[in-house]
């Protein structure tokens, strides 16, 4: 039988075998069919059907067909080659046999690759009953939503937005804004300085100034912004935080007006019962200046919370029951004096408050720099 022998050549013995009945019916028939012409026939169809119909995808299928049926070097070529010198009577049977082997093992191959195929498309087939999958939708950042929230607040009591540069000249950070010349917030450990009249402004105070030289009053403006000091990084502050400044600027504008405004203010973002005070506070660019503090929503407003050994102190207000919200007053002369408006035609109130600190105290966020940390299961909680 010689080469024509499966035993004798490269069939792997690791490859996986399988019955190759579903594929050809009258499998058990011809191997009867080969046994009575040659048992080594017999045994070479049925271990070449067996890997056929075994060969786990169309690679290893391609590869056994190949070892098995391969037109130069494939066993069933091989035993055909070689019947020239067979005695008459022997090459008349094996000839017989070798084509029938030879057309079975094709119709195998060919069935399996047919299955193959199928299997592949099934796989990359699609199921349109399958309920879709959500694409994945960004949202706002927390403090574009609180923001937005303050802005549609303000625009309900007839502000509009005004923009003012990031990167500021000292003129308009500080020196229209009248900050002495030895004035803390200057120092290099506060600001970042461009260049030595550039800086990156330190609050969105310069916006009023700005505003005012471009327009007549009356105004009615907010500023929203970033603003950027050099700050040593800790829980409650960054180097980079946001504001919002607010101008009214018309003729008789009072304390008055003011304190109404921030009231309303504040009663919208913490609720309609929620007390304030103002308490006096130096700001080099109004006069007078103050600070607008809102009850604690922590502790209602005694400083204590509950703990487990009795009332303690409450740790957001530091036991105060006030919590500082903004900082305001009534626009200094000066400043008008140095945009051109006649402070003796004009009066005004402004007030700044730090957007960060809002929505800290809103969402109980316990730290500054998870704002711009961008961890997204941080972000996705707003
Ligand atoms: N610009 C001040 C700051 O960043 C905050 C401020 C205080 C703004 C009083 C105002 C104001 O508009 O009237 O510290």
């Amino acid at each position: 039988m010689g080469a024509t022998s499966p035993r004798d050549v490269a069939l792997d013995p690791s490859w996986v075998t399988a019955d190759p009945t579903p594929l050809a019916p009258d499998h058990a028939q011809r191997i009867a069919e080969l046994e009575a012409l040659d048992p080594a026939l017999a045994d070479l169809y049925r271990r070449g059907a067996e890997l056929l119909a075994g060969a786990p995808d169309a690679a290893a299928l391609h590869e056994r067909q190949v070892v098995l049926l391969g037109r130069e070097r494939g066993i069933v070529t091989r035993g055909l080659a070689e019947l020239p010198t067979l005695p008459v009577d022997a090459r008349k049977t094996r000839g017989r046999g070798l084509n029938l082997v030879k057309r079975w093992l094709g119709e195998i191959e060919a069935a399996r690759r047919l299955l193959l195929e199928r299997a592949a498309e099934a796989q990359e087939a699609m199921d349109v009953t399958l309920p879709g999958r959500r694409p994945w939708i960004g949202r706002r950042h927390v403090l574009g939503v609180v923001k937005d929230e303050l802005l549609d607040l303000f625009h309900g009591l007839g502000y509009s937005v005004y923009e003012s540069p990031e990167v500021e000249r000292d003129e308009y950070n500080f020196t229209k804004l009248t900050f002495p010349p030895d004035h803390p917030a200057r120092d290099a450990h506060d600001t970042y300085f461009v260049s030595d009249d550039v800086v990156l402004r330190t609050h969105t105070s310069p916006g009023w100034v700005r505003a005012m030289e471009e327009r007549k009053p009356p105004l009615r403006l907010v500023f929203p912004g970033r603003v950027y000091r050099a700050e040593q990084v800790d829980a409650s502050h960054m180097d980079q935080f946001h504001q919002i400044d607010g101008l009214f600027v018309d003729r008789n504008v009072s304390m008055a007006d003011l304190k109404a405004t921030l009231n309303t203010f504040a009663r919208a973002i913490y609720g309609a019962a929620t007390r304030t005070r103002l308490i006096p506070v130096y700001f080099p660019f109004v006069e007078p200046g103050c600070q607008m503090d809102v009850e604690c929503s922590i502790c209602g407003g005694t400083g204590r919370v509950a703990g487990e050994a009795g009332p303690r102190r409450c740790a957001v207000c530091k036991g105060t029951g006030w919590i500082e919200l903004l900082g305001a007053g009534m626009v200094h002369t000066e400043v008008f004096r140095a945009v051109g408006y006649d402070p003796e035609e004009v009066t005004g109130f402004a007030f700044g408050m730090g957007l960060e600190r809002i929505a800290m105290m809103r969402y109980g966020i316990p730290e500054i720099r998870m704002f711009l940390e961008n961890d997204l299961r941080f972000l996705r909680q707003f």
